[in-house]
């Protein structure tokens, strides 16, 4: 399973990239309105570093206002993204794109039923929210389930991109169901390095060298 980082920070994308476990990044309006500067030039920084896909999202939400947006943030990097929401004009807007060879993600989708949609009009990404979804008292996961079985049925070419995720068990859940991409916060990412039983056996191992090294300058 590809790990995207859903970030706008250079900071946090330039700590974690060279750690080789990313493949791609996310980002949002509300995410790159956190930074600071222009958002094109932060996103061909960020394609620079990534070397993969990065989501850039489009604000219009009319049908020619997508167009004109989604073509001219292409324009930006080879590894852009863009990024449409999940409504009738941002469908069609989809399988405008696409059809002109741009990689679109669909994103806000919420249900089987729009991620079917989605992958009907090509998108090379559909995200699922599975974090928005808890957070109103629904299993967000039970979505992805949904998908990666509707999507088994069919010769689909779009990836399930698992988004809105709040913790490691997202992307634990989400590598057993099959998804093929999980985008995570920094601070999520993180968290898949910690296990306390790491941190004990490493020390154990040092002080074990330690004391065997200790003795043998002893005998000298
Ligand atoms: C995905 O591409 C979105 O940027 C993101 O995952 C939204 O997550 P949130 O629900 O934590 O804002």
């Amino acid at each position: 399973m590809k790990l995207f980082i859903d970030s706008g920070s250079l900071k946090d994308i330039q700590t974690l990239v060279p750690l080789g476990i990313i493949d791609g990044i996310t980002t949002n309006p509300s995410l790159l309105a956190k930074e600071q500067g222009n958002y094109r030039e932060i996103l061909k920084k960020i394609c620079d570093i990534v070397q993969g896909p990065v989501s850039a999202e489009v604000v219009a939400t009319d049908f020619d206002g997508m167009m004109r947006e989604g073509r001219d943030l292409a324009k930006i990097d080879e590894h852009i993204v863009v990024k449409v929401p999940f409504t009738r004009d941002g469908v069609k807007a989809c399988k405008a794109l696409s059809d002109e060879g741009t990689r679109v993600n669909v994103t806000l989708v919420f249900s089987p039923a729009q991620a079917l949609l989605a992958a009907k009009v090509g998108a090379t990404f559909v995200s699922p929210f599975v974090g928005r979804l808890d957070d109103i008292a629904t299993p967000g996961m039970q979505l992805i389930h949904e998908i990666v079985e509707i999507y088994s049925h069919y010769e689909f070419a779009t990836e399930i991109l698992v988004a809105s995720t709040r913790g490691p068990m997202h992307i634990v859940e989400a590598a057993r169901m099959g998804a093929d991409i999980c985008t995570c916060p920094p601070a999520v990412i993180d968290s898949l390095f910690n296990h306390p039983l790491t941190d004990i056996g490493l020390k154990k191992f040092l002080a074990d060298w330690e004391k065997a090294q200790a003795a043998l300058a002893g005998k000298a």
